[in-house]
């Protein structure tokens, strides 16, 4: 390939990579309106794993900010925040909370939770049996209490 033709397609891939940036994407923290409150240990795991896109608390290193990764980034937190968001806990009817929980079960059985390639770049979001038992636990016992009419 002549040399002209090697230029120009990098320069083409600098400006495509450039360009990306200008699309606007939403990174944002909206405050927190309700917390979920559970027992210290279930907190720090449910922050360690699942905060970053079920919680209004997500950490954004400086390379969630660069296109296209902040594209995937932004879909996930967005996504992950629609279907719960730990910020938002207390907020919830008793009975979204219910299947909120009934999922997350589903989600820790299947370890699908968190998706693998979040588990691939933060390895310390991984759970352990101890991990996801604690958290079974704990979902167990929140059914039980919002169907006894807490
Ligand atoms: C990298 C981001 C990310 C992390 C971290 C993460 N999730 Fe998710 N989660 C998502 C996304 C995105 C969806 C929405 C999937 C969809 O809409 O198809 C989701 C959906 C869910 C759902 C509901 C839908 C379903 O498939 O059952 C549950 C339950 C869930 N997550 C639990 C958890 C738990 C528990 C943790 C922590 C142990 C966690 N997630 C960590 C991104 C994440």
């Amino acid at each position: 390939m002549p040399r002209s033709y090697k230029f120009a397609i990098a320069a083409g891939l600098v400006v495509g990579i450039l360009a990306m940036q200008l699309v606007p994407v939403r990174i944002a923290n909206p405050p927190s309106r309700g917390d979920v409150a559970a027992p210290p240990e279930v907190e720090q795991t449910l922050r360690r794993s699942c905060y970053d896109c079920h919680s209004n608390q997500t950490q954004w290193p400086w390379y969630t900010r660069i296109a296209p990764l902040s594209w995937l980034v932004a879909h996930d937190v967005n996504a992950g925040r629609r279907q719960i968001n730990f910020s938002q806990w207390s907020d919830y009817f008793p009975a979204t909370r219910a299947r909120k929980l009934k999922w997350m079960d589903r989600a820790l059985r299947g370890e699908a939770m968190p998706p693998w390639p979040y588990r691939a770049m933060h390895p310390s979001s991984r759970l352990g049996p101890a991990d996801r038992d604690r958290l079974q636990r704990w979902i167990a016992a929140e059914l039980a209490a919002d169907e006894s009419g807490r």
